[in-house]
């Protein structure tokens, strides 16, 4: 490097740089090189300019100060005696992926220095090289550093309100899940969410995309359960332009929307069988190729799905493909229902009544009454049949608390047992149930209520399966499933 040219630059960039990038502390820089000159050359240099420099000849000296230091930026000579630069690049990039690093290369080696800014070097300096081009290449980098950093606390800041916060409960149970979500997220696995509707499975798919690496792409929901076969294979896949009468344009699919970003199939169970196959085939070959199209086109997608039903069981009985099981499978979470997250329910109720009150008249709490009342129903429709309860009784209520007149009436009847309508009762230890393990007995007897509450609530609402939807806290296509599980029509 040309030291004389160096020094005579100084002066005449100090001050735009800092006028350029106003910063409220010093930025680091860490230099390696195995000429002590260089370094030397550099940092003063640097120093001039205003940032904070250190140098080290010694490559593990220099792992050390990327962990203790926590500099801003990497200056690194590509060819050193005892370890070479890319290593150390990829060393750096995995202590902090957002730190840019900077390769000093000589000419002969220039070809490698293209490859390390393929894997991510911010960019290289050809040996030798001007003031003018150290402190240029410098500049962007920190510039980049810094406008990373600012991206980081935007999505920090939305993740307080978007990840784990904004999923309200205390319970055991729910804790147990989080914690498995906090594992995923880092994972590119992946992932299947079980739970009864309006558990919360799309929140927790969300959760998951927003504390991934891939947070800051798209998060795309799929419904399986929506749309007939071609429709929903159109809708994943695309369609090229005449694809099939209607197909007036090209369209991309969802896949296509989701690519570096996280897909959710809800309601995966419903897929049907031909679409499985198809599918199976695109995550294995992470390729897809549109509706009428012949080009395959590479996606890059994290898949969460999420389903009510029992998807091992189906695959058994041939209903739902075992690969396709065993692909989407790779790390469970289960959710648990309201009904066994002890203490959540006036937890979400004071939750939700404050967000349905906040900033206009309306009652402030729930009687004691009310409260048990709450606590006591078994809530098929879950969090969001809650959730329902909660604002309907804002709606109706007058008064400052609200009472058990604010609740449905299928709510008040009763608590849990012998409550209007009959609800079936356990099973008995001495009828066919007895073999059961408690979780059959569970299902089995969960199963009988669910059947009960929805024959009662339709009967209730004049055989109108909107409005009896409504009631129960489920959508419709959710209600639909219950009646067809249930023979109920
Ligand atoms: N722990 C929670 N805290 C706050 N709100 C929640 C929680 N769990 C679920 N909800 C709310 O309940 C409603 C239902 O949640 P979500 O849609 O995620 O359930 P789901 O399991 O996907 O239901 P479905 O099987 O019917 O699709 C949403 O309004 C959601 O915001
Ligand atoms: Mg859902």
């Amino acid at each position: 490097m040309d030291d004389c040219s160096v020094e005579n630059r100084v002066a005449s960039t100090a001050q735009p740089a800092q006028r350029l990038w106003p910063r409220l502390r010093m930025e680091r820089i860490l230099i390696l090189d195995d000429e002590t000159d260089m370094i030397e050359t550099c940092r003063r240099v640097l120093t001039a300019v205003g940032h904070d420099c250190v140098g080290t000849t010694d490559p593990d000296d220099a792992l050390e100060k990327l962990e203790s230091d926590r500099p801003d930026l990497l200056l690194t000579d590509l060819r050193m005696p005892s370890m070479d630069g890319i290593g150390l690049m990829r060393r750096a990039r995995e202590i902090d992926p957002a730190r840019p690093v900077i390769i000093f290369t000589a000419y002969a080696t220039i070809e490698s220095a293209v490859a390390a800014v393929r894997e991510g070097a911010f960019d290289y300096l050809a040996k030798p090289f001007s003031l003018e081009q150290l402190t240029v290449a410098v500049e962007r980098a920190l510039a980049q550093r810094r406008l990373t950093l600012e991206n980081q606390s935007l999505r920090e800041q939305l993740l307080r309100t978007y990840g784990f916060e904004n999923i309200i409960g205390r319970s055991a149970a729910l804790h147990r899940a989080f914690e498995m979500v906090r594992k995923a997220a880092r994972s590119e696995a992946n992932v299947l969410v079980l739970g009864e509707s309006g558990v919360g499975k799309e929140l927790i798919a969300r959760a998951i995309h927003a504390n991934s690496p891939r947070a800051s792409r798209p998060f795309v929901p799929v419904d399986c359960a929506s749309l007939p076969e071609n429709l929903l294979e159109s809708e994943l896949f695309g369609h090229e332009k005449g694809a099939f009468s209607g197909a007036s344009a090209l369209k991309p699919g969802l896949m296509e929307t989701a690519d570096k970003g996280t897909i959710l199939f809800d309601e995966i169970g419903e897929m049907p069988q031909g679409l499985q196959a198809k599918l199976l085939r695109a995550l294995q070959e992470r390729r897809i190729r549109r509706v009428g199209g012949t080009r395959e086109i590479a996606i890059d997608v994290r898949v969460v799905s999420a389903t009510n039903r029992n998807l091992r069981e189906l695959a058994a009985r041939g209903e739902f493909r075992d690969d396709l099981f065993y692909r989407i499978n790779v790390i469970d979470i289960a959710l648990p229902p309201l009904r066994d997250r002890k203490g959540d329910v006036t937890l979400l109720a004071y939750t939700f009544l404050r967000n349905f009150t906040e900033g206009r008249p309306g009652p402030r709490g729930f009687t004691p009454d009310a409260l048990g009342l709450l606590e006591a129903y078994p809530w098929p429709g879950n969090i969001r049949e809650l959730r329902n309860v909660v604002e309907r009784a804002c709606a109706l209520s007058d008064n400052e608390m609200i009472s058990p007149a604010d609740l449905p009436p299928h709510l008040v009847a009763g608590g849990m047992v012998g409550a209007e309508p009959p609800l079936p009762t356990a099973p008995a230890a001495n009828d066919d149930t007895s073999r059961l393990t408690l979780k059959e007995a569970k299902e089995r007897w969960i199963g009988q209520l669910e059947a009960a509450y929805v024959a009662d609530v339709l009967r209730r609402e004049g055989g109108n399966v909107s409005q009896a939807a409504r009631v129960a806290g489920v959508d419709r296509k959710t209600l639909h499933r219950l009646l067809n599980k249930h023979r109920l029509r």
